[in-house]
C-alpha cells in the first residue's frame, strides 16, 4: 500500500530513524560523487500555492540526484488555482507522475489530495505542519550533537506550523521539548492534546527565559507566517521579548545550537549576531532539506 508523508505523527520512531539512516547514506554518496539513481526514470510533481526558495530547489535538485525529474506547478497557472476540485487534480496527477509534493494552506487539502492520489504525497508545508523541515532539523542536530536523545530542545515564538511539527516529533521520538509562546499564540490545541496523550515530555510556558535555560537546541521562526502578512504589526507587539538574541543564548547550554527554518527576519525574531555566531547551524539545516527529502522520496517512491 502506498504511504504518504503528511504529518510526523503518522510515522513510527523506527520509520523516522530509517529515514535518517538513508539520509546519511545518500548525503555521503553525493559528497563522494557516487551516483545514486534510485528513482531513475521517475517523475515528481510539486504543487506550490505559497512561495518557496528552499523547498522548491531542494526537491527539484534532489529528484535530479536520484535520476528522476521534477515538475514545478504553481497555483497561479494551474487549474487548481481556478477552482478545479482537489480530488480531480489528485487523480489526474497520479496518472502522470510517481509522487507529488504540495505546499498549501489547509492540512485538510493535503489530506484530501492524498486520499484521491494513487501515488505518494508529501506535505511541503501547510498552515498546520512542516514535517520535511523538522526531519532536516533533527538530522542536522544528529550531525552536530551525535544524537537527539538526551537533549533539551526549545521553541521560542509563534505556535505555528513549525511548532506543531516539533510537538509531533517530540511525541514520536521522545526527546524533551519546551515551547515558549505569547498568550494567544499557543500551538494547535489538538496537536498539544494528542502529544500529551502519547506521553510526550513537553513543557509549555509564556516565558522564553524559562524555555531557554540550559537548553541544547534553540529554535525559532518568523512571527507572521505566509498568509498572516496583514497581522505583522500586531504580532511584532505581541512577540516583543521573544527574540533569540545573545542574552537568551547566554542562558542556554554553553554549546547550544541555534536553528531557524528560514526565511528569517533578522533582528526581529532572531538577531543578526546570533545568526552569524558559532551557535548557528542554520545553513547546515537548510542544506539538509536536500538530503533528508531525497531519503523521504526514496522511501515513498523507491
Ligand atoms: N524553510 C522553508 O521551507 O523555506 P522555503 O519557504 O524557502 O521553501
Ligand atoms: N512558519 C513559516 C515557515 C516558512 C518556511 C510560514 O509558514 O510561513
Amino acid at each position: 500500500m502506498k504511504k504518504d508523508f503528511l504529518c510526523l505523527s503518522d510515522w513510527t520512531r523506527q520509520e523516522l530513524e530509517n529515514i535518517f539512516t538513508l539520509t546519511r547514506d545518500l548525503k555521503a554518496k553525493q559528497k563522494a560523487g557516487i551516483r545514486h539513481h534510485i528513482l531513475s526514470g521517475q517523475t515528481f510533481g510539486m504543487i506550490f500555492e505559497k512561495s518557496s526558495t528552499r523547498t522548491r530547489v531542494s526537491f527539484e535538485v534532489g529528484m535530479m540526484h536520484l535520476g528522476g525529474h521534477a515538475i514545478f506547478l504553481s497555483s497561479s497557472n494551474t487549474q487548481m488555482g481556478r477552482g478545479e476540485p482537489i480530488k480531480d487534480t489528485a487523480r489526474c496527477m497520479a496518472r502522470f507522475v510517481d509522487g507529488v509534493m504540495i505546499r498549501t494552506f489547509s492540512q485538510q487539502s493535503v489530506e484530501e489530495f492524498a486520499q484521491f492520489s494513487s501515488v505518494p504525497v508529501i506535505n511541503g508545508l501547510t498552515d498546520m505542519y512542516h514535517p520535511c523541515q523538522i526531519m532536516a532539523d533533527l538530522f542536522t542536530v544528529i550531525e552536530h550533537k551525535g544524537d537527539y536523545q538526551g537533549l533539551t530542545f526549545c521553541w521560542i515564538g509563534d505556535g505555528n506550523n513549525m511548532a506543531n511539527s516539533w510537538i509531533n516529533a517530540a511525541a514520536v521520538l521522545g526527546f524533551e521539548l519546551r515551547v515558549a509562546t505569547p498568550k494567544g499564540y499557543e500551538p494547535n490545541a489538538d496537536v498539544m492534546k494528542r502529544a500529551a496523550d502519547a506521553g510526550a515530555r513537553i513543557v509549555y510556558t509564556n516565558d522564553p527565559q524559562v524555555a531557554a535555560c540550559g537548553a541544547h537546541v534553540l529554535n525559532t521562526d518568523v512571527w507572521a507566517s505566509m498568509g498572516q502578512e496583514a497581522e505583522q504589526q500586531e504580532r511584532e507587539k505581541a512577540f516583543a521579548g521573544y527574540q533569540i538574541n545573545m542574552d537568551l543564548v547566554a542562558l542556554a547550554d554553553p554549546d547550544c545550537v541555534v536553528m531557524h527554518c528560514l526565511p528569517a527576519h533578522r533582528d526581529e525574531e532572531i538577531t543578526d549576531e546570533v545568526m552569524e555566531s558559532r551557535h548557528s547551524i542554520i545553513f547546515d539545516e537548510a542544506e539538509n532539506r536536500l538530503h533528508v527529502q531525497k531519503a523521504i522520496m526514496a522511501t515513498l517512491m523507491g
